[in-house]
């Protein structure tokens, strides 16, 4: 794993969204994993920004998930999320965008037909990921098998109180939702996680400085041959970096470092 320190929310973001623009060029048919949540908003507004030139026609994004029941038009679904603020302002067509549908009949068969849907697009090139307090990515909680594929999930009340400040009230927040699996995240060929403040310094040292565990989940991420991670000063502030480096002088020279 290759982390890159930045100094704050708006660097990290801008950082993203070049890394996205890079691939978009290199690879016009690139299949992108995108991510919901605090983290990414302002990298899909630095995407929007500086896209101006880019030929968006041929790129197929796949979300990383969705809340059961809701609908791809209600406010708080990741389809709207998403739709609101990447695919409409880059007038992406639908064709191009896919998400799990948390209201499908069956959401078995809906997980099945997702995971399929991927592997028909080839897969996934470069994987979006925030990453939870207790160290989930996607909707995969603590103790998520590592051999997961997209499946449904009782959510942790951890992630129901995290995610409630975007619902009325908190009762609002579905108790179960759709995700790709850990597996189905571990075949990206390529994978960028985000890091900001304070609130994922603990998560951000499990990561980088604790053993593989199925009860910290990014923890996989360990095991990827290509994981980018961009965090900034007060996400990195309880990682201790190689030969018990503190995080503070790791940044005061702002080397990318490699752990792994
Ligand atoms: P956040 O969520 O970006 O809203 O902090 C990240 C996550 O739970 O994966």
């Amino acid at each position: 794993m290759r982390v890159i320190p930045v100094n704050n929310y708006q660097e990290m973001s801008d950082l993203a969204a070049e890394l996205f623009i890079q691939e978009i060029k290199n690879d016009p048919e690139v299949v992108l994993g995108l991510a919901t949540g605090g983290t990414p908003e302002a990298t899909y507004r630095s995407l929007i920004q500086k896209s101006q030139d880019l030929d968006l026609s041929r790129i197929h994004t796949f979300n990383l998930d969705e809340y059961e029941g809701l609908s791809p038009s209600h406010p708080n679904s990741y389809h709207r999320y998403m739709a609101e603020r990447l695919f409409e302002p880059l007038q992406l067509k639908a064709s191009q965008t896919h998400l799990p549908r948390g209201d499908a009949a069956d959401l078995e068969n809906e997980a099945e037909r997702y995971e399929q849907l991927i592997q028909e697009k080839g897969g996934v090139d470069v994987q979006l990921l925030g990453i939870g307090e207790n160290g989930h990515i996607g909707f995969n909680e603590p103790g998520t098998s590592f051999t997961s594929r997209t499946h449904i999930v009782d959510l942790k009340p951890s992630t129901r109180e995290a995610n409630a400040r975007y619902f009325e009230k908190k009762e609002d927040v579905p108790n179960r939702a759709i995700t790709m699996g850990i597996a189905s995240i571990m075949d990206s060929r390529r994978i960028i996680l985000l890091a900001s403040g304070e609130r994922k310094k603990q998560a951000m040292a499990k990561l980088l400085n604790e053993d593989k565990t199925q009860d910290f989940p990014a923890s996989i991420l360990q095991d990827h041959p290509y994981v980018t991670i961009i965090a900034d000063e007060p996400a990195l502030s309880a990682v201790s970096f190689e030969k018990g480096e503190p995080a503070a002088e790791y940044m005061a020279d702002q080397r990318e470092w490699e752990l792994r």
